[in-house]
């Protein structure tokens, strides 16, 4: 099997099963659009699927730390959602380049997608798993929050 386009590294993880878990489904559903990327061609029908997936996943994977961050009043709240907000603009503008013209290179898309992800959950995420980690060590997080991000299987 060649070199994983993507990979998950520990030092990506906020310490939050729920929210590392759905990282780790996104960088796997990366890894199948950049496969499908790679087929090219005539397989054009499964670099659309495998798009399809990813924004469904990506929008599903915000909604979730967005309403962890509600229910919390995280402070940069409005800052994290701007930049999940941009990053779908961005990811829709380029789906639709694809659609208008067969031509346009994917793989620009895939490496977007692939370099936004690392520097945003390197930054932005980690900041708001530090914020979580210590509301969870003060007992200042609800019960029904900490079962929640505790569990990895509300992601499947
Ligand atoms: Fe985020």
């Amino acid at each position: 099997m060649a070199e994983k386009f993507m990979e998950w590294d520990d030092r990506l993880s906020m310490g939050i099963p729920l929210i590392d878990k759905q990282h780790q489904r996104l960088i796997e559903i990366t890894n199948n659009l950049y496969e499908a990327c790679r087929q090219g061609g005539s397989l054009y029908t499964s670099f659309v699927t495998a798009l399809r997936e990813t924004v469904d996943y990506v929008g599903f994977h915000f909604g979730t730390e967005e309403k962890i961050m509600r229910r919390i009043n995280y402070p940069d709240y409005a800052l994290h959602k701007r930049e999940h907000e941009a990053f779908v603009k961005e990811v829709l503008k380029q789906k639709l380049a694809y659609e208008n013209d067969k031509a346009y290179a994917p793989h620009a898309m895939v490496r977007y997608l692939r370099d936004w992800t690392l520097s945003h959950i390197a930054l932005t995420d980690l900041k708001l798993g530090a914020y979580l980690l210590n509301m969870k060590k003060t007992g200042a997080l609800e019960n029904v929050l900490e079962k929640f991000i505790d569990d990895k299987s509300q992601t499947l």
